[in-house]
């Protein structure tokens, strides 16, 4: 692999199949200022959440080549759907380190009081290999429920998040299980992030466990331990690449409170 030592100008890529990465690179910009990223918004292709993983998976693939043609020194998934479908083939296939999202069943498991924990996540990453695993590693001593969020990201990417439509949503999605006595909610889709406020408010007093921070840290951790940091006094920046309506990206994420001060638009995958 090609190293700079300590000092790497190199873009991190991150990308998910529209808004809901953006909950990892706010943490991410936080964390590591210096850096430069690239953001891909697959809106295009968007929901993940209830496609096959095969088709995911081809998407994540275009994506990651579209972000290594751009030099990324390395690529956050910011998508449980496609952590899920294509982290392990990502990994094996690009000459790039990947720090993938899982949900947060572990420090749920451990945290919560009625050892009680429900997992709202997408129908694709529910299927998959790596939440079973999960599930079987960090889930013992709490009762793991696991609530498909049927419609939610669409929700939040249509900029719906905070409204009394999410606020139903919610409701519906989560009422039942908190009813029987769950205390503790993990965030496992990156759109749901922007969900959290909703929950709180139809839900006080319940635990939301949300990774995008940790999974932040982790990919700080290795730029810092792989010597892939950006040298001192270089400018942050941000590219964005959106292949569907970048009007609609954009309002969203407005409405989000993000004032994405971006590059001009680069190729789409
Ligand atoms: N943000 C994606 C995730 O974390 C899913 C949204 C979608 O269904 O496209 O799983």
């Amino acid at each position: 692999m090609l190293s700079f030592g300590a000092m790497d100008p190199r873009p991190v890529g991150v990308f998910d199949s529209g808004v809901g990465g953006l909950s990892v690179l706010r943490q991410l910009r936080r964390l590591a200022p210096r850096e430069r990223y690239i953001y891909v918004a697959d809106t295009a292709f968007f929901p993940y959440g209830s496609r096959p993983g095969a088709e995911v998976r081809k998407r994540a693939f275009a994506i990651c080549t579209r972000l290594a043609e751009s030099g990324a020194k390395l690529i956050v998934v910011a998508c449980n759907t496609a952590s899920a479908a294509a982290i392990t083939d990502l990994r094996e296939f690009f000459p790039i380190p990947f720090v993938g999202m899982v949900p947060g069943v572990k420090p749920a498991a451990a945290s919560s009081p009625a050892r009680k924990v429900v997992i709202l996540a997408t129908p694709g990453t529910l299927d998959g290999e790596l939440y079973r695993r999960v599930v079987e590693d960090f889930g013992s001593g709490a009762r793991i429920v696991s609530v498909p969020g049927h419609g939610l990201a669409a929700l939040v990417e249509a900029g719906e998040a905070g409204t009394a439509r999410a606020r139903h949503a919610v409701r519906e999605a989560l009422g039942a299980e908190i009813a029987a006595g769950a205390d503790t909610v993990v965030l496992g889709c990156t759109h749901y992030c922007f969900l959290a406020g909703d929950i709180s408010a139809e839900f006080p007093g319940v635990a939301i466990v949300d990774t995008s921070e940790a999974v932040a840290r982790r990919a700080v951790q290795v730029l810092q331990e792989q010597g892939l940091e950006a040298p001192s006094g270089s400018a942050a920046g941000l590219g964005l690449i959106i292949t569907g309506d970048r009007e609609a990206f954009h309002a969203t994420a407005a409405r989000l409170g993000f004032s994405l001060e971006a590059t001009p638009a680069e190729p789409v995958p």
